[in-house]
């Protein structure tokens, strides 16, 4: 039982009606049970007192009762009243639905003096706006919007059912949801159940969040069903079996059209067979990278969704609306293309912070051990670099950590130097190698940390060979002012050799990646948001690869002795510098238009008979030659 209630001239009727059709049930309106009396008072513009409006009410609040019993109907009443509303609730409260239709008196003025066939004088208007009480439970629904609209609202707003879910209740999760929720996104969620570990994970978030309105389960039938068909499910699931798991139990729970979000940082290879998988089964798939930690899922993330694009079309509303936003307010978030490639730029975008922070870590090292500056000389130097172009989410956190102390200490120097990873990193260097693509820095960003985990030996090595470092007794204001446009260069080497893979990619696997729009989805809520992806939006409109735009080559001309001498300096006073030399080594070997590999190339031949082309005859021919006179 349904009563479309408001002020006259909100359009009860016309909605009530409307909302009867779709709902296949009767419609009546309480005007066509006012006693003679009362349509006469109506006419004359007096108002209706309580004693006149009481065997309304009840006789209404007895139709109430057998409407409902024959099936239900839908009652356009004022029931301006809380008294009044409660004469007609006459059923259950679980059986009945109020539907506030409201607007401001300026509107709903304008309406009334539109019609013609009705007997209230707009005069009333004024006394039925001071008569309102607001009613608590009811459905509001603002009436500036055209009937169809209205009644697709209120159905939307009745339902129970939810229109996303989640699955995987761990700290993304948890963020992302309160971030949907707090979005207005009716939201259903599921934490497997475990027991001893995992017990009602989450109905214990929903029930400390339970403003936002979120279902919680731990059955996984009863999730999905809480969901609208055609259902959009993401998982927040840690990447690996855990995922196939998950699938293959959603899966006969599914119906044709469904969509199946993975959020993780999965393997892109896993996303192009989960994606093929799903396919067969009339299930969509997407593999959305998502970026910016904790705080990015709450407030605010990168998002990075690949696979299907009509799916994507169905959900970018969701997603554009938890999604960071870029300097022109727009989503930082987009469709990157198909399969894998959502999971593919993520796992850049990883290898690429990999670089970033290794960076960041070598500069440290210089400032610290080189120069011996205290922690918080080297956290002034590097605020002042911000202000020079070189802002970033890893400088800012590099210059907290710096100024982090416990108990009076540094906590920084309490930390063991063994980097850990999860992954994506690494897989960046194994794609590279899949694709043939060079990937200099983020691959030595990884042989970084491994080398940095192997703890012991160092130690023991270290102990074998004494004391490698020395102080670098240069004018250190000269030293800094080389240090950071060496660190100018070699980000945007860094950002290069990233791109350039991903161009590679896109190539091979015809997925015809964006790179302006993929920087710009970088421009904010991901960790590696700074000024230079800002800059590289515009870079990548005019060129698919960075080191080719003009600007870069202008600002690299300048700053590669500085990388140079920096590097130098570093390796005679035995500090390693691993990204700060690959990047120069990269970008020495990028620009040599004529290499050393025709040596490598006659040597596989000497050996191997490998063959080799000719730089004076066509390149579609092989040659070998006898390289020993038999
Ligand atoms: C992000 C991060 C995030 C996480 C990675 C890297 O974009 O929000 O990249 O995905 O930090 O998993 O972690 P590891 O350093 O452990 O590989």
């Amino acid at each position: 039982m349904i009563i479309v209630m408001g002020v006259s001239g909100t359009g009860k009727s016309t909605v009530g009606k409307l909302l009867a059709s779709e709902l296949k049930i009767p419609f009546y309106d309480a005007d066509d049970f006012h006693s003679e009396h009362n349509i006469k008072k109506l006419s004359a513009g007096q108002p209706l007192t309580d004693q006149d409006r009481r065997p309304w009410l009840e006789n209404l609040g007895e139709q109430i009762k057998k409407w409902q019993a024959d099936g239900g109907a839908v009652l356009a009443c004022s029931a301006l009243k809380e008294k009044y509303r409660q004469m007609l609730t006459t059923i259950p409260t679980s059986e009945l639905s109020i539907i506030h239709l409201s607007g401001s008196i300026e509107l709903i003025k304008h309406r009334l003096m539109e019609r013609k066939d009705h007997f209230l004088d707009p005069s009333i208007l004024k006394s039925q706006f001071e008569d309102l009480e607001e009613p608590k439970d009811a459905i509001k629904i603002n009436v500036n919007q055209l009937p169809t609209e209205i009644i697709q609202e209120i159905l939307t707003k009745m339902s129970k059912k939810t229109a996303f879910g989640i699955i995987g209740m761990g700290v993304m999760g948890q963020n992302l949801a309160i971030n949907m929720a707090n979005n207005q996104v009716k939201l259903s969620v599921f934490n497997r159940h475990v027991p001893g570990k995992e017990e009602g994970i989450a109905k214990d978030f929903v029930d400390r969040h339970a403003s936002l309105g979120i279902q919680g389960f731990d059955d996984l039938k009863q999730f999905v069903d809480s969901i609208e068909a055609p259902r959009n499910i993401l998982l927040m699931i840690q990447a690996g079996p855990a995922v196939d798991a998950v699938i293959d139990e959603l899966t006969p729970l599914l119906g044709s059209n469904d969509l199946i979000i993975d959020g993780g940082n999965s393997n892109y290879l896993d996303t192009n067979r989960r994606d093929q998988q799903l396919a067969h089964h009339d299930i969509n798939f997407i593999g959305t990278g998502i970026s910016g930690g904790e705080e990015g899922a709450r407030k605010g993330p990168s998002i990075m969704p690949g696979g299907s694009r009509t799916a994507y079309e169905r959900i970018a509303p969701f997603l554009n609306s938890i999604a960071a936003k870029d300097r022109n307010g727009q989503p930082c978030c987009t469709y990157v293309g198909p399969e894998g490639s959502g999971h593919f730029i993520k796992m850049v975008h990883n290898g690429i912070e990999y670089a970033e922070m290794q960076l960041l870590a070598e500069v440290y090292e210089l400032m610290r051990n080189g120069l011996g500056m205290l922690p918080e000389e080297i956290a002034k130097s590097l605020e002042s670099w911000k202000t020079k172009g070189l802002d970033s989410y890893l400088l800012e956190i590099t210059i907290n950590i710096l100024r982090k102390e416990e108990n009076g200490e540094l906590i920084l120097d309490k930390i063991l130097d063994a980097a850990s990873q999860k992954g994506t990193g690494g897989w960046s260097t194994e794609a590279a190698i899949k694709l043939g693509a060079p990937l200099n820095t983020i691959a030595d960003a990884v042989m970084a940390r491994n080398l940095s985990a192997q703890k012991e030996l160092r130690t023991s090595a270290n102990n074998l060979y004494g004391q490698i470092k020395n102080s670098i007794d240069e004018n250190s204001d000269d030293f800094l002012a080389t240090l950071q446009e060496a660190y100018v260069a070699a980000r945007i080497i860094n950002h290069a050799v990233g791109f350039d893979m991903m161009k590679e990619a896109s190539e091979q696997y015809h997925w015809g990646l964006n790179f302006s729009e993929i920087a710009r989805i970088w421009t904010n809520g991901c960790i590696i948001r700074s000024e230079l992806m800002n800059s590289a939006v515009n870079y990548f409109k005019d060129v698919d690869r960075l080191l080719l735009h003009p600007s870069i080559q202008k600002s690299l001309q300048d700053q590669k002795q500085s990388l140079a001498r920096i590097i130098g300096q570093a390796l005679i006073h035995g500090y390693p510098l691993p990204v700060f030399s690959s990047a120069m080594n990269f970008f020495l070997g990028y620009v040599n238009g004529q290499s050393s590999a025709n040596l490598l190339q006659a040597q596989r031949d000497y050996f191997g008979a490998h063959t080799y082309r000719r730089v004076d005859k066509p390149l579609t021919e092989s040659f070998h030659t006898e390289w020993v006179a038999s």
